[in-house]
């Protein structure tokens, strides 16, 4: 099952998808060589780490849907300075190559990112989360085909290392965005960040997440990311991670077949932690 992606040698398609399996916790709770020896993805993408300290919004921060569920997590994170200190040696000694996702909320901020990330050995490459906005033009990065070009233009110039631009589902023409940012040096996109949703408190007008909206995520997206992986597919030629929804060796396939080279496993690790494991071998068994 062997796959080649912009550069990286994979033992098999199945990843895990940003923010939503902590290696760290995992090895803490699982034990380190139980974990490692059958580590469930082929390599790990960090959760997004900003240029300064976050704490996150305030909670409440999920909501349970009968398909899925709501975040409004916030991109809790120690920062670029405390991810490198603490959390990267750790992920370092990981048993696959190692992606780690960034975040920047001006074109500067990723620079520094992109730069500093760069710059060590222990990455194998470089998600950018374009799902936010430039507070210099106000628009979101990820929904604007000429804002993601000049980002990611200016951050291919800063690292020999893969590009990943991940894209939001949350934009009016999301193959446009796909092309800018494969004309811009993206080495693969990957797709489905979640989709803007709201949950209303029980029996009130009010909105239940501290931050009003969050992202939907779970199998209740499955079949958009199927048709965003799809249109997106048709019109770059640069490698797809496909996500959103993964519960399954056939959901897994079905994102493969829609022209994904890799495949994310998300919320489903919530549920079980051993999920990418189940659906890399549900896949295997399909002959994909
Ligand atoms: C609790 C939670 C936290 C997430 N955190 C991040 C994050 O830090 N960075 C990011 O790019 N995506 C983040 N995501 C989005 C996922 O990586 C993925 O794109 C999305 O959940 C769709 O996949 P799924 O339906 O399999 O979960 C998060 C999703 C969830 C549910």
């Amino acid at each position: 099952m062997t796959v080649r992606f912009g550069g990286l040698e994979l033992a098999h398609p199945i990843i895990n998808a940003s923010g939503t399996f902590d290696a760290i916790a995992a090895a803490r709770a699982f034990g380190r060589a139980a974990l490692y020896e059958r580590f469930p993805f082929s390599a790990f993408v960090s959760k997004t780490v900003t240029l300064a300290h976050r704490e996150g919004n305030s909670p409440p921060r999920l909501w349970e849907l009968g398909e899925g569920m709501i975040n409004s997590i916030g991109l809790p994170n120690r920062g670029l300075a405390g991810y490198l200190e603490r959390d990267l040696p750790e992920l370092s000694t990981l048993p696959v190559p190692l992606i780690v996702n960034v975040m920047g909320f001006a074109p500067d901020e990723f620079a520094a990112l992109v730069e500093a990330f760069s710059a060590r050995r222990e990455v194998a490459a470089i998600e950018l989360n374009v799902s936010c906005p430039n507070v210099e033009s106000g628009l979101i990065v990820g929904a604007d085909p000429r804002e993601c070009s000049v980002l990611v233009g200016r951050l291919r110039t800063l690292t020999a290392k893969p590009l990943i631009v991940k894209l939001t589902p949350n934009a009016a023409d999301v193959p446009a965005v796909a092309q800018a940012a494969e004309a811009a040096g993206a080495d693969a996109v990957s797709l489905v960040n979640t989709l803007r949703g709201m949950a209303l408190r029980p029996g009130c007008a009010e909105p239940w997440l501290g931050a009003k909206t969050g992202g939907v995520s779970g199998p209740a997206i499955h079949a958009i990311a199927l048709a965003q992986v799809h249109e997106v597919a048709a019109r770059v030629s640069i490698p797809i991670v496909g996500m959103g929804g993964v519960r399954s060796g056939r959901d897994a396939h079905r994102l493969l077949s829609a022209g994904a080279t890799l495949v994310a496993v998300g919320t489903e690790s919530f549920r079980d932690p051993q999920a990418g494991t189940r659906v890399r071998t549900e896949l295997a068994a399909l002959g994909a």
